[in-house]
């Protein structure tokens, strides 16, 4: 099989048809490109740049800079009076080493498009191209969006202003539980709140012989992570999905002195606001109750990250209409499972109704690799899918927006 074959593998014909050659030679490149050179967030220059040259195929009316390394492109509708969608795509990379031996892998060491943004980045692009063939009723304005991953990018994006008075806003992620062609599109929550958390237990330092004299903070550490553990056990309703996860610790340098401090810190993770609030509230009570009992100080920092997406009815179904119309029903499948990694595409949503959908990006024959690790990869044909759908799921929501505000009238 040819590569170029291979880039398609999965995508429907009547996906595939809806490109012009042009336009997936064009993406393809764009993929290999970003994927080649990976950046982090807040550094996605030369992404940025190579962004805004695939943009220009698409015949934008503008293409702002914003947040430093971002875009965002307006694409002409039919009516310029008609309500404003907007489409995203995140576009920064993780500091991952790849190890998918790749013929286009990471040429910087240490740094990897290893979360699938550089598919997101190229299929926001192919929605430019689609939406520049076939426009939608109103304008659509398409988000290049950096720093992703460290929950910064969309607030920066937001605070510029470029989206303000935007009517609907849709995004997505390439998912390898799913074979390229499926999708998920629904209603309810699609991702998790994720903040995290820093407790340092402050006591008295000792010689490590005479631990009588200390107010000993590694031994509270040690009870207060596994008292930390009854908090999803046996505070949080079994039927509702929550974590609670310590992964660092730091205390202590010599093997004969108790330090004065012992610091752990870790995520907490939930998708609806009464359970986060009862994490953050609990996990104070636990932190306080074993440090008295220690004769510890315990100071707890909650830093609050992106919301959880929970997805409403009416935008879901714009997206499911324009699933349906190009994947057939069978092309839709549910989630399956809950999804507890964040994602600050909800940040958008605190302020812009809209719907969060996922794009599989499995190749046929393929193993499903986590994200966030070293063999990640999305297959091509899920850049296309992807496009594709947030492109029609553009035009329903622009058609629908727009027989709404002629109603109101
Ligand atoms: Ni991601």
């Amino acid at each position: 099989m040819t590569d170029a074959a291979l880039d398609m593998e999965g995508v429907p014909e009547r996906v595939a048809a809806l490109f012009t050659g042009a336009q997936r030679d064009a993406l393809i490149a764009l993929r290999r490109d970003l994927h080649q050179h990976p950046e982090l967030a807040f550094a996605e220059t030369r992404s940025c740049a190579a962004l805004e040259r695939a943009l220009a195929m698409a015949n934008p009316v503008s293409v702002q800079r914003v947040a430093g390394t971002g875009l965002v492109a307006r694409i002409r509708g039919r009516d310029p009076n008609a309500p404003v969608v907007a489409v995203r795509g995140d576009i920064d990379a993780l500091p991952i080493h790849e190890a998918t031996g790749l013929p286009y892998a990471s040429q910087t060491a240490g740094v990897m498009h290893a979360c699938g943004h550089d598919v997101h980045a190229s299929w926001a692009i192919g929605a430019a191209y689609l939406l520049s063939n076939r426009p939608a009723a109103g304008d659509v304005l398409v988000v290049l969006q950096p720093a992703e991953e460290i929950g910064e990018g969309a607030a920066a994006v937001l605070q510029s202003g470029a989206l303000d008075g935007v009517a609907a806003i849709f995004g997505a992620h390439v998912d390898r539980r799913f074979p390229v062609g499926q999708v998920v599109v629904q209603a309810g929550p699609m991702a998790a709140a994720a903040d995290s958390f820093r407790i340092t237990l402050t006591g008295r330092g000792a010689h490590g012989a005479r631990p009588h004299e200390s107010a000993d903070p590694v031994l509270g550490a040690g009870l207060l992570i596994v008292a930390l553990q009854g908090i999803v056990s046996r505070r949080v309703n079994p039927s509702i999905p929550a974590v609670l996860t310590v992964s660092t610790m730091q205390a202590g340098s010599a093997p004969n002195v108790i330090p004065e401090t012992a610091t752990i810190g870790g995520t907490l993770r939930a998708v609806d606001p009464a359970t986060r609030a009862l994490l953050a509230d609990e996990m104070r009570r636990v932190a306080h109750g074993i440090a008295a009992a220690h004769d510890l100080i315990a100071d707890v920092h909650i830093e609050l990250g992106p919301p959880p997406i929970v997805n409403p009815a009416n935008q879901s179904a714009w997206a499911h209409e324009a699933a349906v119309s190009l994947l057939g029903a069978d092309g839709i499948v549910p989630l399956g499972i809950t999804n507890m990694a964040g994602e600050d595409f909800a940040y958008y949503m605190e302020r812009i109704p809209g719907a969060f959908l996922r794009i599989g990006a499995r190749e046929p024959g393929g193993v499903v690799t986590a994200a966030h690790t070293p063999r990640f990869f999305a297959a091509n044909g899920s850049l296309f899918v992807g496009a594709a759908l947030l492109a029609e799921t553009a035009r329903v929501a622009s058609a629908a927006l727009t027989t709404l505000s002629t109603e109101d009238q």
